[in-house]
């Protein structure tokens, strides 16, 4: 299902899924600002307020155009993982739930990497940026998280939704393990009783501002985006132009490997560095990881 071809191997998409446009406030057509905030920070086509309804616009025309008038859900990821750790321009989410419903449609979030306090303002991703309840997806996709490493996933979805299953055959031979269950739920007990959301919360916010003052004083650090310890920044060639600069991001993933940070790599192109922590990280360790960024960032810029 995922729009990244390079992560469909051999595989066409299944010919009955249709991808819809990167809703990205850094490289779309309408810019838009990130939720909470308020500067366009890309184009300035649109007046910021409305550009995740523009870019929400896709779904109905994708609907009209490109199928045949009655397809069966809407997946979308609340903030995207492995796609670069794009934040959807503000309103985005909400508006393309809205008009999927209008049409019928089931309405999925995939909670795998924002689910379980990631986000730290709000335990799942999806009701930072859904201000009607209406609106809210009719499921929830999770897993990673859900078990801090232990193989296990799972889904939440409406007693409607969960109540079509009656009755039918359904079969999963690792379901409902009893050994995931208990692991699971500790997880889930141990990210309250350490109040671990409010911990990625604060300590978020430090290493989003910390890597903004690193944005404005390095070239090549074009976008930094996220939420909580879900955070991107992406490596360019230029402030100016955007483009892509991979050679450049494979060398500061090295060096952060050197220094002892490891960081993943997303994005089509693999030039956004992806900074998802574990949720016990401290004060301290945030400070070591802005020094090694800024060490490394200048060596980058040599
Ligand atoms: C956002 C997201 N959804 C789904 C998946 C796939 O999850 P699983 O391996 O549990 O099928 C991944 C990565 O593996 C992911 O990053």
């Amino acid at each position: 299902m995922t729009s990244l071809a390079n992560w469909r191997g051999h595989h066409l998409s299944a010919t009955n899924i249709r991808h819809l446009k990167n809703a990205d406030p850094y490289h779309g057509i309408y810019g838009g600002a990130r939720p909470g905030e308020v500067e366009n920070i890309g184009s300035p086509l649109c007046d910021p307020k409305d550009a995740g309804k523009l870019y929400a616009k896709e779904v109905q025309e994708c609907i009209n155009y490109d199928t045949n008038g009655q397809p069966a859900a809407l997946f979308l990821e609340g903030l995207q993982g492995v796609g670069g750790l794009v934040q959807w321009a503000d309103g985005y989410l909400e508006e393309c739930f809205k008009i999927a419903k209008k049409n019928n449609m089931i309405t999925i979030c995939d909670e795998v990497q924002t689910g379980f306090g990631r986000f730290g303002s709000h335990y799942w991703g999806f009701k930072s940026q859904i201000e009607d309840e209406a609106n809210y997806p009719d499921a929830i996709t999770m897993a990673k998280s859900m078990g801090n490493g232990f193989p296990m996933s799972g889904i939440a979805c409406t007693e409607e939704l969960g109540d079509a299953f009656f009755g039918k055959l359904t079969f999963n031979t690792y379901g409902a393990n009893p050994l995931a269950c208990v692991v699971g739920e500790t997880v889930m007990d141990i990210i309250e009783d350490e109040n671990l959301s409010e911990n990625v919360d604060k300590l978020g916010k430090m290493l989003i501002s910390g890597m903004n003052v690193l944005k404005h004083k390095y070239e090549k650090l074009g976008d930094v985006r996220g939420r909580g310890f879900m955070i991107g920044i992406e490596i360019v060639e230029s402030k100016e132009t955007k483009m892509e600069n991979l050679a450049d991001a494979i060398k500061l993933w090295d060096l952060l490997r050197e220094e002892g940070v490891l960081v993943g790599k997303g994005g089509f192109y693999g030039n956004c560095l992806r900074i998802q922590p574990p949720m016990c990280w401290n004060k301290e360790d945030v400070k070591f990881f802005l020094e090694v960024l800024d060490l490394c960032l200048e060596k980058i810029h040599k």
